[in-house]
C-alpha cells in the first residue's frame, strides 16, 4: 500500500475548495482513461460546502456530469426527507443543482423491510453497474470521499461493531455507533472501499486531532478506530485536513 498522502488546508473553507479541485481533477483522469466517472459520497457535515461549490460549476471544479454515476458511502437508516438523511443532503447541495437524472445517482435504499434489505439491495444494484457477479471481487470504485468521527469510525464502520470484520460483502448493515445520529446504518465495507482507485478524507476540527494522529502516526487496532483500515491497494489515499485536525500531527 502507498504512503497516504496529507495535505493541510489553509482552513475549512480551503479544505472545500481544495476537495472540489481534487474531485474534478480525478473525474477528468477517469473520464479520459476510460469514458466515465464513479463517485462515492460522503455524509456528515465536512463535505457540505465541497458539494455546493460542485454544485456551482467554477472552471477548478467543472467536470463532465453526464459521464458521472454518484454512489453513497454510507446512509442512515432514514427516508430521504430526514435531515439527517445522507442523500438528502446531497440532493440539496448538488444533486439539484445539477440537475443530475435518476440513472446517474444511486442512493442507498431506505425505505425497505430493514437495512440488512437495503444492503442486499444496494450490493446487487452495484453488481449491475458494474456488470460482475454479487459477493465476487469487488469492483474499482474511481473516487470514494470519506469522513472521519472523532470515535475514529469512517463511513458507518464504527468502532466495536461487527461491519468492520465483514470481507465478504460489499455492503452491510449496521447499529449506530457512539456519536449520533443513533440511527441504523447501511455502509460500505472495506473489501470494497480499499480497492477503490482513489480515497479522499476530508477532515476538519480540533475534536478529530488526536484520532487523525493516532491514525496516520501510530497502529491503532482497527476495532479501536475502524478509518485505520484504509488502506487501498493499488489505489491511494490522500487525507485533507484543515489545520486544526492536523495540529497533532508531528510537523515534518
Ligand atoms: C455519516 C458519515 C460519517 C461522517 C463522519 C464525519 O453518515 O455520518 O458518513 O462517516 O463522514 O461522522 O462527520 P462530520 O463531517 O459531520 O464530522
Amino acid at each position: 500500500m502507498s504512503r497516504p498522502e496529507i495535505l493541510i488546508c489553509r482552513d475549512p473553507s480551503d479544505l472545500a475548495a481544495r476537495a472540489a479541485r481534487e474531485i474534478a481533477a480525478t473525474a477528468r483522469a477517469a473520464i479520459a482513461a476510460r469514458g466515465r466517472f464513479t463517485l462515492v459520497l460522503s455524509g456528515g457535515s465536512t463535505p457540505e460546502k465541497t458539494y455546493q461549490l460542485l454544485g456551482r460549476g467554477t472552471a477548478e471544479t467543472d467536470l463532465d456530469w453526464s459521464q458521472t454515476s454518484v454512489f453513497f458511502g454510507d446512509e442512515r437508516f432514514v427516508p430521504p426527507s430526514d435531515p439527517g438523511s445522507n442523500y438528502g443532503m446531497a440532493r440539496r447541495t448538488l444533486i439539484e443543482r445539477l440537475q443530475l437524472s435518476e440513472q446517474q445517482v444511486f442512493p442507498m435504499p431506505t425505505q425497505v423491510a430493514d437495512p440488512a434489505a437495503g444492503a442486499q439491495a444496494y450490493e446487487a444494484t452495484l453488481a449491475e453497474f458494474f456488470g460482475v457477479a454479487p459477493g465476487s471481487e469487488p469492483p474499482q470504485l474511481d473516487l470514494v470521499l470519506l469522513g472521519l468521527g472523532d470515535d475514529g469510525h469512517t463511513a458507518s464502520l464504527f468502532p466495536g461493531r461487527s461491519a468492520v470484520h465483514v470481507r465478504d460483502r460489499w455492503v452491510t448493515a449496521s447499529p449506530p455507533g457512539r456519536l449520533p445520529p443513533p440511527v441504523d446504518r447501511i455502509t460500505l465495507t472495506f473489501p470494497i472501499l480499499n480497492r477503490a482507485r482513489r480515497l479522499l478524507f476530508l477532515v476538519a476540527g480540533q475534536n478529530k486531532a488526536e484520532v487523525v494522529r493516532e491514525i496516520l502516526e501510530e497502529s491503532p487496532a482497527i476495532d479501536t478506530y475502524p478509518a485505520v483500515g484504509i488502506q487501498p491497494v493499488p489505489g491511494t489515499v490522500t487525507w485533507l485536513l484543515d489545520p486544526a485536525a492536523a495540529s497533532r500531527l508531528t510537523p515534518r
